[in-house]
């Protein structure tokens, strides 16, 4: 069963959940934003994702619009890609329920995602809830309603794409036709994934705030002060900063982020600070980051003091994502049988 070479298409999109940190622009936003260029582009943000968790209506209105102006700030031009609010465009979760008949129990059990958030709730009186357990059902839709060829996200949601692509061929193969667009994973080359400043051994994550996780929204001496405490070893030597990732966590870090906020190796930015100290390392680090940062603020203020104009884009932006993803929600319940309403 073969198709068409699919358009080259990306789509990616990401939850309105507090604020986004140095990890998510450098291991998602700018990753995923330099896809607009050669690439019809889908961007959008997940609020019917972010409600497995319970949200405050008026916090979940504000990421909503926050995650929007980040996405805008970082560079999305929305003459090129499209930029849309999940629930904006209901085909998701109608598509998400038909997607649900093509998983399996067993399937969504083994999510490290799902299994990692069940033990969050644990002996919580809430209990773990059915949306939580589907999520990756609607992330499948999300993806298979506009033919994603190219799906830009962290190594963390790489399982949820390898079920989205199981799902798709299974749908194929039971009416014998290629209804939907098998998608690939796409991992950016530098900055993937940026680690926690205090332990490099774990990815930096709003869900462990303090020193070892740089916010967007923070302020260059909280920059300063961040990378200044950075975890690095105690090697002193002239060999000190060079690239090592297994030998030398917390540096690599260091040079990675260095790297990605100059579009760079991680080895060329080493090979300049040859024979230099730690302290050199991490000054470099945080005037790259600041250097980053600064326009990226001042930009994302912009859209929100706007408001008007930001909720003009979603709107725009819903209203190019709705017919795709109609088409495609129509040519599956066709294929399936469903009487098309009139
Ligand atoms: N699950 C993703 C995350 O938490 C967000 C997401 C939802 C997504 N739907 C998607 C990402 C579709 C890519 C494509 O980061």
């Amino acid at each position: 069963m073969t198709s068409a070479t699919p358009a080259p298409t990306v789509l990616t999109g990401i939850q309105p959940t507090g604020v986004p940190t140095l990890g998510n622009l450098l291991g998602f936003f700018l990753p995923a934003l330099g896809f607009q260029h050669t690439h019809t582009a889908y961007y959008f943000v997940v609020d019917h994702h972010a409600i497995t968790v319970r949200q405050d209506p008026a916090e979940l209105r504000a990421n909503t619009h926050e995650i929007a102006a980040w996405y805008l700030a970082a560079g999305l031009d929305p003459a090129k890609a499209t930029l849309f609010v999940q629930s904006h465009v209901p085909a998701h979760v109608e598509l998400g329920w038909i997607l649900n008949t093509f998983t399996q129990m067993g399937e969504l059990e083994r999510m490290t995602q799902y299994k990692d958030k069940s033990v969050q709730h644990a002996g919580k009186e809430t209990g773990i809830n059915v949306g939580l357990f589907g999520y990756p059902v609607l992330q499948a839709a999300d993806i298979l309603l506009y033919h994603a060829t190219e799906v830009p996200v962290g190594e963390d949601q790489r399982q949820h794409v390898e079920l989205c692509r199981d799902i798709a061929l299974r749908f194929n193969h039971s009416y014998g036709q290629p209804v939907l667009t098998v998608p690939k994973h796409s991992l950016p080359p530098h900055g993937a994934r940026v680690r926690d400043l205090q332990d490099p051994t774990k990815k930096m994550s709003k869900s462990r705030p303090g020193l070892g996780c740089v916010l967007l929204t923070d302020d260059t001496a909280e920059v300063e002060k961040k990378f200044k405490r950075a975890v690095t070893d105690s090697d002193s030597g002239a060999e000190a900063i060079r690239y090592a990732p297994e030998e030398k966590p917390g540096v690599a870090n260091l040079l990675e982020i260095i790297a990605a906020c100059r579009a760079t190796t991680p080895q060329a930015v080493a090979e300049g600070l040859r024979g230099q100290q730690y302290g050199a390392l991490k000054a470099e680090a945080a005037a790259a980051v600041n250097a980053v940062l600064q326009p990226l603020q001042a930009a994302k203020a912009a859209w929100l003091h706007d408001r008007a104009q930001l909720d003009d884009v979603l709107q725009q932006g819903a209203s190019r994502a709705a017919p795709v993803a109609a088409a495609t929600l129509a040519r599956v319940k066709n294929t399936m049988g469903y009487l098309p309403a009139r």
